[in-house]
């Protein structure tokens, strides 16, 4: 096992994202065998802490995780806390001095990565104080790790990105998309290239559609104030919705290289057709939810909720067409949607195979037989069913539904690890595959775009237009029953 040497500065290391995601992940590593004691993480944030209070932060993101309490305290020994205030140089140049002490003390031999899990309006400007007050420059490797939101739109995205650049080249930046720190997402790629039976049909002569389905059933939480400058489009789709249509419709890289890869999914983005500002009816629907029923409780409207604007036309639900304008895609509609408060959590990838050419099989009142059907399951459960047709037993040559299921995370003893941990360590051994190019944010949000600007321009009168705990507003439904298609169920809760 690759372990490596680095110190890990966190911005925004008293904040949710720290305590929910990044020090258990760092400590899975870490238990795993994945870290060895060459390590320390810094934790900076605006609040005065001493690194004491800090380690017992850091000790009880991590305490539900059934480890011996030895194992958490050595761990914790590795933090440090510097209370930080992000626009005074005299800030950098102590967590300098302090980088420098932590080299001799683990042995991390200059190493640092620099992860921004905060505010994005200081994103550009700690990029900048780190490399003005010298702290990128070091005997080892310096890189930069920035969360969503990268920008609002293009022009804000490409403003951050000239102010990153100035400091950190596109090789150091690691662009978080969680997404493909999934299993079963970056298990797309090798269903598709490890096995000879789906290739030869992954292409407009054998597939009618597929759908990409990311369903919630949490509402915006904490997170209201956030939200209402985002939406659904921002925080889902231009992110992680369109990175799986690249996985899924890229062609086979050469290798599996970073640079290889990315600029497959590359090509996919180039590919997609834009959709002009009057076009946007015809291929996205927004939906924002209402009060309803979940989990045998009534749940209030988005509307309602206290950091929410009492009129707010933020949409808390899309639904989309997609098409990719190249010889493998043409035709295909890729339908894409998600949002907050539907009936189930559940992430699903569904291939619909084409009809065959001719049906022996029915008739009679008996029921047309169902599409070949190849179900990706992202989460909660994670593995692939393909549905087939096969005999009814009995006299009668008659089909029935079958289904060939795996299931991945049903074996047991695995454990797959979470998205995060994958990433920060694929980012400590200096692997960026599973992080996007800049190229690739540029072309998603150049295609969002002009939704964005028809929905903020256009009151959502209809709102809030379906209720909590259901599939979603019914023109969603009516998106693909114009093409004489229906959405597959991603949950046995739907009705
Ligand atoms: C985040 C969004 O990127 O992804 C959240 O900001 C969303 O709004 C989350 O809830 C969904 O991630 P997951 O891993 O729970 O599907």
């Amino acid at each position: 096992i690759e372990q490596p040497k680095t110190i890990v500065v966190i911005f925004g290391a008293t904040g949710d994202l720290a305590k929910r995601k990044l020090f258990p992940s760092i400590f899975n590593l870490y238990r795993k065998g994945n870290l060895s004691e060459d390590f320390a993480v810094v934790g900076v944030a605006r609040r005065d802490l001493s690194s004491e209070e800090f380690r017992s932060s850091v000790k009880e993101s991590i305490s539900n995780k059934q480890v011996s309490s030895d194992k958490v305290d050595t761990f914790s020994e590795h933090f440090h806390y510097q209370s930080f205030d992000v626009t005074n140089p005299s800030s950098y140049l102590e967590l300098k001095d302090l980088l420098e002490k932590l080299d001799n003390t683990y042995q991390t031999e200059g190493n640092r990565i620099f992860y921004l899990a905060m505010a994005p309006e200081f994103f550009g400007t700690i990029a900048e104080n780190l490399k003005k007050e010298g702290l990128t420059a070091t005997s080892g490797f310096s890189r930069l790790v920035i969360e969503k939101p990268f920008g609002h739109n293009l022009p804000s995205a490409k403003q951050l990105n000239e102010q990153i650049r100035k400091a950190f080249k596109e090789e150091q930046i690691y662009r978080i998309d969680h997404y493909l720190g999934k299993e079963m997402v970056q298990n797309i790629e090798v269903i598709r290239f490890a096995n000879a039976i789906f290739e030869p049909l992954w292409n407009n002569r054998y597939i009618a559609n597929i759908q990409v389905t990311s369903s919630e059933t949490l509402g915006v939480e904490d997170r209201g104030r956030y939200y209402e400058t985002s939406g659904a489009l921002r925080d889902m789709v231009q992110n992680h919705m369109m990175q799986m249509v690249a996985l899924l419709a890229m062609e086979p890289p050469i290798k599996l290289t970073t640079e290889e890869i990315r600029s497959e999914k590359i090509k996919v983005l180039r590919a997609l057709r834009p959709i002009k500002e009057d076009e946007v009816h015809d291929y996205f629907v927004r939906g924002q939810y209402g009060k309803g029923m979940q989990n045998g409780g009534e749940v209030e409207s988005y509307r309602d909720d206290s950091n929410v604007d009492d009129n707010s036309i933020t949409e808390t639900y899309v639904a989309g067409k997609l098409l990719i304008d190249n010889f493998r895609w043409a035709g295909v509609p890729f339908y894409i949607r998600t949002g907050k408060r539907m009936t189930a959590k559940s992430t699903k990838i569904v291939v619909q195979f084409k009809d065959i050419p001719m049906n022996l099989y029915y008739g009679k009142g008996e029921q047309q037989q169902t599409p070949n059907l190849l179900v990706i399951n992202i989460q909660p459960e994670e593995g692939i069913t393909l549905h087939l047709n096969a005999k009814k037993a009995g006299q009668h040559m008659q089909t029935t539904p079958v289904n060939l299921d795996f299931c991945n995370n049903c074996i047991d003893g695995i454990n797959t690890p979470e998205a995060y941990e994958k990433l920060i360590y694929d980012c400590m051994k200096g692997d960026a595959t599973n992080f996007t190019h800049w190229d690739e944010v540029a072309l998603s949000w150049n295609f969002v775009d002009p939704i964005s600007n028809v929905w903020e321009s256009q009151m959502a009168t209809q709102f809030p237009n379906y209720e909590s705990g259901s599939m979603g507003p019914k023109e969603a439904d009516q998106l693909l029953a114009r093409d004489g298609f229906i959405w597959w169920p991603v949950s046995d809760l739907e009705k």
